[in-house]
């Protein structure tokens, strides 16, 4: 069965096709990240213009690369929540008007669903097993118990891992997006240069906070400003990103063992981070768990994650009305559309 898988959700404009979840066919990506680095972060506006410039080319595209035309295609899936919400309908309507058009089936995608799902496309990868989703907008622990089934252990309480990068990386003077940026930069620094606080948080032991230490390194900077003193960007940038990837693999340990889960997988834009690979791969070894992390050209958002989770979703009964609409949010373990 193939999928075209069709994304929009935030800034990458993407299509892919996918045969029975696993085997990418094609996946066309087109970002307009650029555009937005002249503001330190995506202008919802300019990302939805973008999207609608591209789509048609994008998906065309995605056909072509996989030497198929609309005929061959068996369904459509395209992330309906959650994100931007004029991205998200840019990619919902473009999707709706060619499933209408070619009597297809239209299967709606949750987009956190869909980054879980980039971890089937290199791998036999098989529920049940826990999730450190970790992007810009979300930074979850998932218990992924079937391909469609899923209850969240954790959540972030304020920023998400991805987004408290991106603001200490413009903090630090670091290109957007700061996550990319602060990972490379580290590889020069000492992550011991600098101490953070282990951020304390009430209530749920697998719950995260990243808005403290976003605001520790805008007040290390400060006062190093206003001492005149310089300061070395690369050790801040590794004790930083030492900080967040501590946070994140020591409440993943946790849940793992508490959940009795032996079976590890990253996801997300997050999950590119050298050192969260390193150190979830060191506490595997430790643990003689099992790690499955996603190929590095599918952490960030694509296509070929939808058309992915998409075929589990079709397999499951999911199809979508002509009323189908996009949401900003919407939790992973529901699907309402
Ligand atoms: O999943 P994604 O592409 O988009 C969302 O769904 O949000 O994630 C984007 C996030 C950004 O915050 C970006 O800084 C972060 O992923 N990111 C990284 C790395 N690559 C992307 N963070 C740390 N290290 C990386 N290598
Ligand atoms: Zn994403």
């Amino acid at each position: 069965m193939k999928i075209l898988g069709i994304e929009s959700s935030c800034d990458e404009t993407a299509a892919a096709v996918v045969e029975n979840g696993r085997a990418v066919k094609s996946n066309v990506i087109a970002s307009s990240l650029d555009k937005h680095k002249l503001y330190g972060g995506v202008v919802p506006e300019i990302a939805s213009r973008c999207h609608a410039e591209a789509i048609s080319g994008v998906v065309q595209q995605a056909l072509d690369k996989a030497g198929c035309t609309m005929q061959d295609i068996d369904a459509l899936a395209v992330t309906y929540a959650p994100g931007l919400i004029g991205a998200l309908l840019v990619g919902v309507n473009f999707a709706k008007g060619l499933a209408f058009a070619c009597n297809k089936p239209l299967v709606p995608v949750h987009h956190l669903r869909g980054h879980i799902a980039s971890n089937y496309l290199t791998s036999n990868l098989e529920p049940p097993f826990l999730c450190l989703v970790v992007s810009g907008g979300h930074s979850h622990i998932v218990a992924v118990n079937g391909y469609t089934e899923y209850k969240v252990i954790g959540r972030t309480r304020d920023d998400a891992a991805g987004e408290a990068l991106d603001k200490a990386g413009r903090a630090m003077g670091l290109e957007y997006p700061g996550g990319v940026s602060i990972d490379k930069i580290s590889k020069n620094g000492m992550a011991d240069a600098f101490e953070f606080p282990h951020p304390k948080v009430d209530g749920s032991p697998y719950d995260f906070s990243f808005s403290g230490l976003k605001t520790s390194v805008i007040n290390i900077i400060h006062k190093h400003e206003q001492r005149g003193d310089n300061i070395n960007v690369p050790d801040l940038a590794a004790s930083f990103q030492k900080s967040v990837v501590n946070c994140l693999i020591s409440n993943l340990e946790k849940a793992a063992l508490n959940f009795g889960y032996n079976k590890i997988v990253l996801a997300g834009g997050v999950s590119a981070n050298s050192l969260l690979r390193k150190e979830c791969a060191a506490m595997c070894k430790r643990r003689s768990w099992q790690l499955q992390l996603p190929e590095l050209c599918y952490c960030g958002d694509n296509g070929a994650m939808v058309a992915s989770q998409g075929y589990y979703e079709f397999l499951a009964g999911t199809i979508a009305k002509s009323s189908l609409n996009a949401y900003a949010t919407m939790p992973i373990d529901i699907i309402n559309f």
